[in-house]
């Protein structure tokens, strides 16, 4: 079912967008979906027609697949995303990434914002994920494996390719926006965690927290995709920051950094769409 219904909105795609195939693909997070309508000549589609693709109901995110073309390579935006916090199975977390990849984006690029707890990190940092805990005890490859997707048992040992991490870093140099790097814990959400889960976190290893990326990652890998990660920490996970965290807080960051944002993924874009 899976399969033949990413087939059917890779089809969707293709028709709405006049394009058979793009080669790389950003999925925005909270409060960054903006980045998309500032792309030259993008052609819009909104997810509610592009046939199975679930539609996110938060603040935030708009929830629209933008096509553009640079330098001749088409490149897909997913400007929203929807939670598995909202409800939705992680076959529907996972299914715009998805179709993303059979529709030939050999790269994703998963941006998110998160609660920072990495020593000396502070709201308003950009960090590359170089790996992730999953938290929440629950897979998006759960239930039968549909080998055309991908094998039963996908390696995970290089998530978030460290390829492209050296290109973000150096798409970061050249117009100076300097990026950390660290471990991204997936929390389920929707509430933010306590100070106790946070030191968890932290103790485990982790140096961001959030509610997204991760089943995405998983799935993109799981299809042979390549993945960069990039997390905005909007906010100090709770108990780092000294006042309670808020939807808020997190926008209000977001719309802060959406210059440095912005100019990072214009530099990005052409280093990913190159072999
Ligand atoms: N925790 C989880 N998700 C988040 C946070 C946080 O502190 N900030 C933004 N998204």
């Amino acid at each position: 079912m899976t399969y033949e219904a990413i087939r059917a909105a890779k089809t969707a795609i293709a028709t709405a967008t006049g394009r058979d195939r793009h080669r790389v693909a950003i999925v925005l997070g909270s409060g960054l979906s903006g980045y998309a309508a500032g792309l030259p000549g993008a052609i819009e589609v909104p997810y509610a027609d592009i046939v199975g693709f679930p539609v996110p109901k938060v603040e935030g995110h708009s929830g629209s697949l933008f096509s553009a073309e640079l330098d001749d390579d088409p490149v897909m935006v997913l400007a929203g995303r929807v939670h598995a916090y909202e409800g939705w199975d992680l076959a529907e977390v996972v299914f715009a990434v998805r179709t993303a990849v059979a529709s030939g984006c050999s790269r994703i690029v998963l941006t998110n914002a998160a609660g920072g707890l990495g020593d000396g990190m502070k709201a308003g940092d950009l960090v590359l994920i170089s790996d992730h805990l999953n938290l929440t005890a629950r897979n998006p490859l759960m239930g039968p494996n549909d080998d055309r997707l991908g094998p039963r048992f996908p390696d995970m040992s290089e998530v978030y390719s460290k390829e492209l991490r050296d290109r973000a870093r150096r798409a970061g140099d050249e117009v100076n926006v300097s990026l950390g790097e660290g471990v991204y814990a997936w929390f389920l959400g929707p509430s933010y965690e306590s100070p106790a889960e946070v030191q968890m976190a932290k103790r485990m290893g982790s140096d961001l927290v959030g509610m997204s990326t991760v089943p995405e990652a998983i799935a993109a890998r799981h299809m042979g995709s390549q993945v960069l990660g990039i997390s905005l920490v909007t906010n100090l996970a709770a108990g780092i920051s000294p006042t309670p965290l808020s939807h808020e807080e997190v926008t209000a960051t977001a719309d802060q950094a959406r210059g440095r944002f912005t100019r990072l993924i214009d530099a990005l874009l052409p280093q990913l769409t190159a072999d």
